[in-house]
């Protein structure tokens, strides 16, 4: 039986290198865009987490051959003919990232039907811009038994403006447009650094995407894709954990294989708390917090503004800063559950449902406490390594779904902790 809970022993300031892994939120999409592509897909940089086993599970039973070669590398080979458009639900309810299935199955067949997915609890999760697209595109979208049930019979390029930059619609979207004759655009898409690396990996494959990372994605569709080898990019919310976690210790760790731009918002708010930041060459960071760190407020935003993947470990950070910060949550409408568990180490926080008001002490206390969705466990080790004495996390199963080798690379920075 994998092991469920965490013991951290705080109090020490984390020091050493930690190497990034390939992003969850990169690998996730590339692998669901793979079974468009004939042939062999192999993808590099995808990390060895839940979150993907689950993926690779779907696709198995779904009649795609994947599988880790030695070189750590995971090889992607859909058939030609149509696949079974049923994923099994119970698995695609672990996973809301099964919902990008969505588009790239009506890139390669008429038909796809995905259960309205599950995931992290951090808020309602909807479905309404994934299907706004798709229907714009000419799928006709049922919903049956918390199914989303869409066939395309005449599809066409369309011009899509989503209402919120939601990162999985513009996926969905742009996936499903890559084989959909004609011209289309998204207006108000993501701009996220992982939209940029799909739309690479789309364009490798011979699809032709124009303008991702910017607000307005054009994509004239093509009838064929081939595979390729790709790389995700480096996971610039697992380098942020770190980062956070070496400030909240009075450390100091060199961060190595991060794609620095991609930090900037973190990289920014760290420096207005007084913590030192050196962009070194071949994309590593050295972290140094040792003078007493500044209260500040943070908005959550879509890219590139301040990432609420980020936000719960920046309540921890600024439990242990002295002062007043406020914290604002923008994306989503149930991400602040973490507090509670804050509380029970003695953080002081005020909160209503996006606002949330800090009293930082220089010290929290370690106690037993719950991770909530996989950031606020990823949260609650950036604070148990932050307080004095014993932390224990039950619920570990969230964080390991995202941080490869999350334990052994806390150890390698000098954390005492330990999975049991
Ligand atoms: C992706 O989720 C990430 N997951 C999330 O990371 C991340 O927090 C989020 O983007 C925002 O950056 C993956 O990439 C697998 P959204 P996604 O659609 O695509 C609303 C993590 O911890 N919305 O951008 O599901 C939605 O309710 C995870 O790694 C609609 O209203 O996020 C939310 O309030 C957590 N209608 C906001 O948009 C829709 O049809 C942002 O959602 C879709 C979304």
């Amino acid at each position: 039986m994998k092991s469920n809970r965490l013991r951290i022993k705080g109090g020490v300031p984390l020091r050493g290198k930690v190497s990034i892994s390939g992003a969850k939120n990169a690998a996730l999409v590339l692998i669901a865009a793979s079974i468009m592509a004939k042939g062999e897909t192999v993808l590099e940089q995808v990390p060895y987490i839940e979150d993907v086993q689950v993926l690779i599970q779907i696709l198995q039973k779904m009649g795609v051959q994947v599988r880790w070669k030695e070189d750590r590398s995971l090889s992607i080979q859909a058939p030609d003919e149509a696949l079974t458009i049923q994923a099994p639900q119970e698995l695609t309810r672990k996973l809301r990232a099964s919902n990008l299935l969505l588009g790239s199955m009506l890139a390669r067949q008429p038909e796809a039907a995905i259960s309205m997915p599950g995931g992290c609890d951090i808020g309602l999760r909807p479905m309404d811009l994934h299907i706004k697209g798709v229907q714009a595109l000419g799928a006709t979208v049922s919903i049956k038994r918390n199914r989303i049930c869409a066939e395309r019979k005449n599809y066409h390029g369309a011009a899509v403006y989503l209402d919120f930059p939601s990162v999985g619609a513009t996926e969905n979207i742009m996936m499903m447009a890559c084989m959909t004759p004609g011209e289309s655009m998204i207006e108000n898409a993501a701009k996220e650094p992982e939209i940029v690396n799909l739309a690479s990996f789309l364009n490798a494959m011979g699809a032709s995407v124009r303008g991702a990372g910017t607000d307005v994605i054009r994509i004239t569709g093509v009838s064929e894709l081939k595979a390729v080898r790709y790389a995700a990019i480096p996971d610039r919310i697992e380098a942020g954990t770190y980062m956070l976690a070496a400030a909240a210790t009075g450390g100091e760790i060199m961060i190595e294989n991060v794609i620095p731009q991609h930090l900037h918002p973190v990289i920014a708010k760290l420096r207005e708390m007084g913590v030192i930041i050196q962009e070194l060459d071949h994309g590593n960071l050295l972290v140094y917090a040792q003078d007493p760190l500044r209260p500040v407020d943070i908005k959550t935003m879509p890219y590139p503004g301040f990432p609420t993947d980020m936000q719960s470990q920046m309540l921890a950070l600024l439990a242990k800063t002295p002062g007043t910060s406020m914290v604002v949550e923008n994306v989503f409408e149930n991400r602040f559950r973490i507090i509670d568990e804050l509380r029970r180490m003695g953080a002081q926080i005020k909160a209503d449902s996006h606002l949330a008001v800090i009293e930082g002490r220089p010290v929290l206390h370690g106690a037993n406490v719950r991770a909530t969705d996989l950031r606020a466990g990823a949260a609650l080790i950036v604070a148990g390594c932050a307080a004095e004495g014993e932390t224990i996390i039950e619920d570990a199963v969230h964080i390991f779904r995202g941080y490869e080798s999350v334990v052994e690379k806390f150890r390698g920075l000098g954390a005492e902790i330990e999975a049991f």
